[in-house]
């Protein structure tokens, strides 16, 4: 099918899968691999448009679900795109939507048509099928939109279901593939389904892989299940997908598992918890994730991290707030204030994790970064 991307492979880890590249889209440039933020309603809770693009973000992530319902998509048509409508630049990936109702509300059913939910808006019955998230993505104008897939907990013990929703999501992206109108200018990326069954995780390989969609993503996953089956599963999918394509494993978001994935030999990850663990007071650093709202911070004088260069732990003298713990500890309870400077440090944090992982990668030293990396997560304290 066409494609609106240009994958250029530049290095591969001597010892582990981990590959750098650069991923060219409509919108520009993106290093590769690389965290996305999500930005749920087209925008980043906390966030300016202008303040994520000083993260150097160049591809976040929207809601089909949530922009389909607000403004909808006449508003969409009529602003001509997600791109306008929040006055973004840069790339722009979108989901689905039918992963968000079914983990959002809990009377989504799952039907062969496509996913039935009420309207949180009025409580009407409403139908999201593949041809109708495709038309809303279209209009959104996302860089990369995502197939309508058909996902189950990856701990059900139910394998029928499993199968069953494995093999629906392959024909779903048969649908989505026919509604698409812009492959020239919109790349659609399909979703690996199986749960945490290696033999439907090939199954579903060899299908989508043969539908040649410009990248894949690796779904079902990231919902609790044990560490090591995470691993098995992406180990298998990335075993068996073309080596020139991008590779996406949706809902992965904490440092650990983006680095130990990379290694495993994916490309791209999305979660809210960087920003939503923000709005709890938390921080993310590379010795942990440290609660400011702890008594202890009351009068620590320190940057959130020594020496990170986010907007907000830069030194003044540097053009930036110079923030100290002790100060987001004193604003974190009237929440808006400390949950936006928490945001800008945590998405910079994610991105410059992955910056660095590029950085080890190119230069074949990532084994090195690993060991160093989880040496100061678990042996340090700060
Ligand atoms: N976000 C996290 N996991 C998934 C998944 O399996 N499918 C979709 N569409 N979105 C996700
Ligand atoms: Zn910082």
């Amino acid at each position: 099918m066409p494609s609106a991307l240009k994958f250029d492979l530049l290095a591969k880890c001597s010892v582990t899968k981990a590959r750098a590249a650069t991923l060219t889209l409509p919108h520009g440039p993106v290093p590769l691999p690389i965290f996305m933020p999500v930005a749920t309603q087209a925008s980043l809770k906390g966030l300016t448009p202008e303040q994520l693009e000083e993260t150097n973000c160049r591809l976040c992530l929207n809601n089909t679900y949530h922009l389909g319902l607000k403004p909808g998509q006449a508003v969409l048509d009529a602003i001509g795109g997600a791109h306008k409508l929040q006055s973004w630049p840069h790339n722009i990936l979108t989901d689905s939507g039918g992963f968000q109702m079914v983990s959002l509300l809990k009377l989504a059913k799952v039907t062969e048509e496509g996913v039935r939910f009420l309207s949180p808006h009025d409580g009407s019955p409403m139908l999201l099928t593949p041809e109708h998230s495709i038309s809303l993505q279209n209009s959104i104008g996302s860089d990369i939109i995502m197939q309508l897939d058909d996902v189950i907990a990856a701990t059900s013990p139910d394998f029928a279901r499993m199968e069953e929703a494995m093999l629906r999501s392959v024909r779903w992206l048969d649908r989505c593939i026919a509604a698409h109108r812009k492959p020239e200018t919109q790349n659609l990326f399909c979703i690996i389904q199986g749960g945490l069954d290696l033999g439907l995780r090939r199954r579903c390989c060899e299908e989508m892989v043969a539908r040649d969609t410009p990248g894949i993503a690796i779904g079902g996953l990231s919902g609790g299940e044990a560490k090591e089956a995470y691993c098995r599963v992406v180990d298998t999918c990335t075993g068996l997908l073309p080596e020139k394509k991008p590779r996406y494993v949706m809902g992965v978001g904490y440092p650990e598992d983006l680095v130990v994935s990379v290694a495993l030999g994916a490309d791209m990850f999305d979660c809210v918890w960087p920003t939503r663990t923000a709005r709890f007071g938390n921080a993310v650093t590379s010795s942990g994730t440290l609660n400011l709202r702890h008594a202890s911070y009351a009068t620590d004088f320190r940057p959130i991290e020594d020496g990170c260069t986010c907007a907000c732990c830069r030194p003044q003298g540097d053009g930036g707030l110079g923030i100290t713990r002790a100060y987001i500890h004193h604003v974190a309870s009237k929440e808006t204030a400390g949950a936006h400077l928490l945001t800008m440090h945590n998405v910079h944090y994610q991105l410059n994790l992955m910056r660095g992982i590029r950085e080890a990668v190119v230069e074949d030293r990532f084994p090195g970064f690993i060991r160093g990396f989880f040496a100061k997560l678990y042996l340090e304290k700060s």
